[in-house]
């Protein structure tokens, strides 16, 4: 039996809301001088190659409306792309370009556009159309990912991402987030992608959420998204917890895909993480965050830090989810010797 609760009722099992996220997670554990490098997209890929952290290749970059001409060249050898603002947010003015047909572009869904509409498409990246605050942005061109087999039956088109929110490198968090026929190949949930939890201990795929309502088949596909085992989670836990190290931010949602050929990548890091990770997960994100603000507290007073390992070692063990059972009444466990 699925079910959905209301906010409120959500709220009384330690569901944060927006007040609380910003008040004493964003606002105390990333410092805005921090900010610029998530932000920026061009930004977090140069931190994370420095961090010997893998990303999807950048081709090229455009930032002034005379470098336009640049395009041609820098998409020569490929012919498959990704152009994206480097200051976008919710999947808004990305092009995933998947093939080439008669001097066109095919994108991931099969839209047919013209050189002209691609050089409209970058010209209104850089006058600030779809970056924050509407400031001037840079064109991101880089390597279209290709979604590893594990996620043809449970994805229409384009690339499911794993969300994973860390609080201090410590995972508390994730949802895998499938895109469908609506989200026109972006994994983003306001663009209609379904929301599904993970079981940080596992990496086994919970109940989904999809615009609001909770589902466990895909629309598309109607396969069951529940049950399905993400391969190399530890290999993902690793990779969010060490974001933190790279980004210097406490309280992050970090963005990651499979690529079929390169393995786990890091696609961007979010300052401001949503929350409707909760409704994926059916569970609260408050008592997970105390438990590590705890720890951490406690690790503190003996002088003590953790490794990258330690912590995803201590995500593993509290923050598991047995599949299918009953919606959270979470506690924090015990704080371990
Ligand atoms: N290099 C890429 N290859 C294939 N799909 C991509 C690529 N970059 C982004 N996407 C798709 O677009 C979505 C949004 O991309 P992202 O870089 O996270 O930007 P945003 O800040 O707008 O969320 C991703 O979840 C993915 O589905
Ligand atoms: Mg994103």
């Amino acid at each position: 039996m699925f079910f959905w609760k209301t906010w409120k009722a959500l709220q009384a099992q330690g569901v944060m809301g927006i007040n609380r996220r910003n008040a004493d997670y964003v606002l105390k554990y990333n410092k805005r001088h921090l900010y610029p490098v998530v932000d920026d997209k061009i930004l977090t890929k140069e931190r994370a190659i420095a961090a010997g952290i893998n990303v999807p290749e950048m081709y090229g970059i455009i930032d002034t409306e005379k470098d336009i001409d640049k395009f041609d060249s820098i998409v020569a050898p490929y012919s498959d792309f990704v152009v994206k603002p480097a200051q976008g947010a919710g999947g808004d003015g990305i092009l995933v370009i998947a093939d080439r047909y008669e001097g066109r572009y095919r994108t991931v869904s099969g839209k047919i556009i013209s050189h002209e509409e691609i050089e409209h498409h970058i010209s209104s990246i850089l006058s600030g159309l779809y970056s924050l605050g509407g400031h001037r942005d840079r064109v991101l061109i880089e390597y279209r990912v290709t979604p590893d087999e594990i996620f043809k039956s449970i994805s229409y088109e384009g690339v499911p991402d794993i969300r994973i929110i860390c609080l201090m490198g410590y995972p508390v968090m994730g949802m895998l987030r499938l895109p469908t026929r609506q989200s026109g190949g972006k994994a983003n949930l306001h663009q209609g992608a379904i929301g599904v939890g993970v079981d940080l201990a596992t990496g086994l795929t919970l109940k989904g959420t999809w615009l609001n309502n909770i589902i466990n088949k895909h629309p598309d596909t109607t396969n069951p998204v529940e049950g399905v085992q993400l391969p190399d989670w530890n290999g993902f836990m690793t990779l969010a917890a060490s974001c933190y190290e790279l980004s210097g931010l406490g309280y992050i949602g970090v963005d990651l895909v499979l690529d079929q050929d390169k393995g786990p990548l890091i696609l961007e890091l979010n300052a401001r993480p949503g929350l409707n990770i909760q409704i994926a997960n059916d569970t609260g994100l408050t008592a997970r965050c105390h438990l590590v603000e705890h720890h951490l507290a406690a690790l503190k007073k003996a002088g003590k830090t953790e490794t990258v390992d330690e912590r995803v070692a201590f995500s593993q063990l509290h923050f598991g989810a047995q599949l299918n059972a009953e919606p959270s009444d979470t506690q924090p466990s015990p704080e371990p010797a």
